[in-house]
């Protein structure tokens, strides 16, 4: 039977070594805040800047949330941000994405302060991971490698498959393994012969957004799965892209829909809020 991976619990272990740390800066003086924008009332996105600013209560940081209307023009949110830039008590500034059509999100990214950039998105804060520079490392692909190693999974020297090539996740994914050693590939929807190339994986990672696309036969015997989807089931039930009945019968460790992954992104986000007071 297959090992389960489990996010919920380690994605605790970090926050708790977060919450003495931000103890111990506390006690030195230091005080952090994330500053946390949404624009609109998109239900997902209300959710996850909630479950973010619950995290800052639990590890005893400070949360400042702006939420502002739909209708807020890119010129106003820039004006803000800039605002931000600029205020010392703010450490890390984190602007919820998707925005709202009329808003380029590029240009917003663009407009953090790189010392500032929690989410690792700015385009010089993914330029220092692909050159081995010191910089923020966007929080899901550094989750997954936490809990790879927290989990006692050696990636060195592994066959690693990374499925989806999404700046936020399936990029920063494949530089991050290659950090550590791994030999990897990129996979994709356009991909030919898909099996066969995510058969070869030690460790395959799936962040291609189908629900449960990835079945046993997807998948070498013994292999390590990390999921990232969130998906809802017919039933309306939560499900990731991977099948995790049909996979757990042939991989040797799973990360489970919900409870692995996703806990992770908040744990990693606290933590770059951590690093972010030592800039
Ligand atoms: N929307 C979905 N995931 C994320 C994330 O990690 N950061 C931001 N800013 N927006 C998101």
């Amino acid at each position: 039977m297959a090992m389960i991976i489990d996010g919920k619990t380690i994605s605790g272990q970090i926050k708790d070594e977060l919450k003495e740390k931000a103890a111990r800066k506390r006690e030195a003086g230091v005080n952090i805040t994330l500053a946390v924008i949404q624009v609109g009332a998109d239900p997902a996105s209300s959710v996850y800047v909630r479950n973010k600013k619950k995290g800052c209560e639990y590890i005893g940081i400070g949360s400042e949330a702006y939420e502002l209307p739909e209708q807020t023009t890119q010129e106003e949110l820039l004006r803000l941000i800039d605002e931000l830039n600029h205020k010392e008590e703010i450490n890390g500034i984190l602007v919820q994405l998707p925005l709202p059509s009329h808003i380029d999100e590029d240009t917003v990214i663009r407009a953090i302060d790189p010392k500032k950039d929690v989410d690792g998105f700015h385009p010089q804060s993914v330029g220092a991971l692909c050159i081995g520079q010191p910089g923020f490392v966007s929080c899901t692909p550094a989750g997954i490698i936490q809990l790879l190693k927290r989990s006692g999974i050696t990636i060195e020297g592994k066959e690693c498959v990374v499925l989806g090539r999404s700046n936020i996740v399936g990029k920063p994914m494949a530089i991050l393994l290659l950090r550590e050693n791994a030999t990897v590939t990129i996979a994709h929807s356009r991909t030919q012969n898909l099996k066969e190339v995510t058969k070869r994986a030690d460790i395959l990672i799936v962040a291609i957004g189908k629900p449960k696309m990835i079945t046993a036969d997807y998948i070498k015997e013994g292999a390590v799965v990390i999921d990232v989807g969130i998906n809802r089931d017919e039933s309306g039930k939560l499900c990731g892209d991977v099948d995790f009945e049909s996979a757990a019968s042939v991989c040797s460790a799973i990360t489970p829909v919900p409870g692995g992954v996703g806990p992770m992104t908040i744990a990693m986000l606290l933590n770059n809020c951590m690093e972010s007071a030592d800039l």
